[in-house]
C-alpha cells in the first residue's frame, strides 16, 4: 500500500471532511485562487494540456470539452457532477465524496470559471443517503466562507437505476422526466441541462483538479502512461484477499493490482478471470495480466477501464453463472427506450438462462456474438452497446467452460 499514489485522495484520513477548514489548512481553495487569476481560454489549455481525461468511464479529453462548453455562445452553463456511481463493485466516488466533499466542490468551481457557470448540480446516487447529506453541510460552509464565490451547487438525487449515470438520461431525470437517455449529437456540451452548454463530469475527474491546477499540466503528464496520464482509483471485490481501494498510478498492470495491491487469491485457489471497468467490462484472462490499466491500453485488449471496479474471479467459480447473472442485470436495468437494448438485453439473458440451466444448444453460442454485434452498433446508449461484453468474452476465452455446461 505504501506504492500507491494518492493525489485525489490525498486528504483521505487526514481531515475531517465536515470541517471547511481543516482542507483549507491543507492547501485548499489555493487552485480555484490560481484559476481565477488566469485567463478561461489559458485555464482551459493547461487542462487540455495535463491530458486529464474523464474518470467515469468514456475517457474523454477533460480540458477539450470543456473548450466547447466555453465556446458555445449562451449566457447562462452548467457543470453537473455525475455522482451517480450506479456500477457493481464501484465505490470509489463514494470514497472522495465522503472523505473530501471540498476537493470536488473545488473542482466543480474551477470548471465553472473556466467555461462561465454560475450553477452547479451534483447528481447523487439516491442509495448514498449519508453522501448527500455531507455534500449540502459541506456546501453550506463553502457557501458561509465565501470560497465559490457567485457559482452556486445543488445536490440532486437519484432513484437507482443505472441507466441514470450516462449522461443524457442523468440529465433527463435533473429536469425531472424519466432517465432514458437522448439521441447524441446534440452534446451536452453545447445543449445539455434545459437546452444550455453543460459539463458533465465525474466525481473522480473533478477532484484530480485542484492538484493539477496547483501543479502544473506538465507535473500531471508525466505521471502514469502518457495517453491516459495521473491516477486512477480501483476497488477490488470477489476472490482477492485485500478487497478494498487503492489509488495507482495509470502505469500499474492489471497483475500488480490483484497480486500487489490486491494481495492474490485467497486459499491457495488459481485465479481464473477478472473482470474490469464495472458489469459491463470485458473478463480477461491470466495471459492479458500484464496489460497496464491505462484506457487504451485496455482498448488494444478488447476491454474498457470503466469505472475502476475490478472482479476477480478463481479457479472454483462457474464463469457461465456469472455471465448469465450479469445478462439478468441489464435486462433489468435496459430503460426499454430503444429496441435493440429493449429486446436484445431480454433476449441474452433468457439464452443465457437456458445454457446455465443446462438446455443450452451450441448453436446459441453463434446467436449470442451476433446479437452482440448488433446490440454494440446499434443501441442507444452506452447500456445497451456494452452489455454483451461479459457474455461475449467469457464464450472467447472460457469456450471450455461453455462446452461442459452445453455438451
Ligand atoms: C449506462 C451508463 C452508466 C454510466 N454511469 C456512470 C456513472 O455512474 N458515473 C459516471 O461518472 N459516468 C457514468 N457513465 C458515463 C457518462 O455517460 C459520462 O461519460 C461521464 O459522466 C462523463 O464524465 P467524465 O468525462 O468525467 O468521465 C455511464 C455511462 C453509461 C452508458
Amino acid at each position: 500500500m505504501a506504492e500507491e499514489m494518492r493525489i485525489v485522495l490525498r486528504n483521505y484520513g487526514k481531515i475531517d471532511p465536515l470541517k471547511i477548514e481543516d482542507y483549507i489548512a491543507q492547501g485548499g481553495y489555493k487552485a480555484l485562487e490560481k484559476a481565477r487569476s488566469m485567463s478561461q481560454s489559458d485555464l482551459i489549455a493547461e487542462v487540455k494540456k495535463s491530458n486529464l481525461r474523464g474518470r467515469g468511464g468514456a475517457g474523454f479529453n477533460c480540458g477539450q470539452k470543456w473548450s466547447f462548453a466555453y465556446g458555445a455562445e449562451s449566457d447562462i452553463k452548467y457543470v453537473v457532477c455525475n455522482a451517480d456511481e450506479g456500477e457493481p463493485g464501484t465505490y470509489k466516488d463514494r470514497l472522495i465524496m465522503e472523505n473530501d466533499p471540498q476537493a470536488l466542490l473545488e473542482g466543480m468551481a474551477i470548471c465553472a470559471y473556466a467555461i462561465g457557470a454560475k450553477q452547479g448540480y451534483i447528481y447523487c446516487r439516491g442509495e448514498y443517503p449519508q453522501v448527500i447529506k455531507i455534500l449540502n453541510q459541506a456546501i453550506e460552509q463553502a457557501v458561509t466562507k465565501g470560497v465559490l464565490a457567485d457559482f452556486a451547487i445543488e445536490v440532486r438525487s437519484g432513484a437507482g437505476a443505472y441507466v441514470c449515470g450516462e449522461e443524457t438520461a442523468l440529465i433527463e431525470s435533473i429536469e425531472g422526466s424519466r432517465g432514458e437517455p437522448r439521441f447524441k449529437p446534440p452534446y451536452p456540451p453545447s445543449q445539455g441541462l434545459w437546452g444550455k452548454p453543460t459539463i458533465v463530469n465525474n466525481v473522480e475527474t473533478f477532484a484530480n483538479l485542484p492538484a493539477i491546477v496547483e501543479n502544473g499540466a506538465d507535473w500531471y503528464a508525466s505521471i502514469g502512461v502518457p495517453s491516459y496520464p495521473g491516477t486512477k482509483i480501483f476497488t477490488l471485490t470477489g476472490d482477492v484477499n485485500n478487497c478494498t481501494f487503492f489509488e495507482v498510478p495509470t502505469n500499474t498492470t492489471i497483475r500488480e493490482l490483484i497480486y500487489k495491491f490486491g494481495g492474490g487469491i485467497p486459499a491457495g485457489k488459481k485465479f481464473k478471470a477478472v473482470q474490469i471497468g464495472g458489469t459491463s467490462g470485458a473478463f480477461i484472462p491470466e495471459s492479458q495480466l500484464d496489460t497496464p490499466v491505462a484506457f487504451d491500453n485496455m482498448s488494444t485488449i478488447g476491454a474498457t477501464l470503466g469505472s475502476g471496479a475490478v472482479f476477480v474471479v478463481d479457479e472454483t467459480r462457474d464463469i457461465v453463472d456469472v455471465a448469465a447473472r450479469i445478462a439478468g442485470f441489464f435486462e433489468h436495468e435496459s430503460c426499454g427506450k430503444c429496441a435493440p437494448c429493449r429486446e436484445g438485453t431480454a433476449r441474452i439473458a433468457e439464452i443465457m438462462e437456458n445454457i446455465n440451466d443446462g438446455f443450452g444448444e451450441m448453436s446459441d453460442l453463434a446467436l449470442l456474438k451476433k446479437l452482440g454485434r448488433v446490440m454494440s452498433v446499434s443501441c442507444l446508449c452506452g447500456l445497451g452497446q456494452a452489455a454483451p461484453a461479459p457474455v461475449i468474452t467469457t464464450i472467447e476465452h472460457f469456450m471450455a467452460d461453455y462446452q461442459a455446461k452445453i455438451l
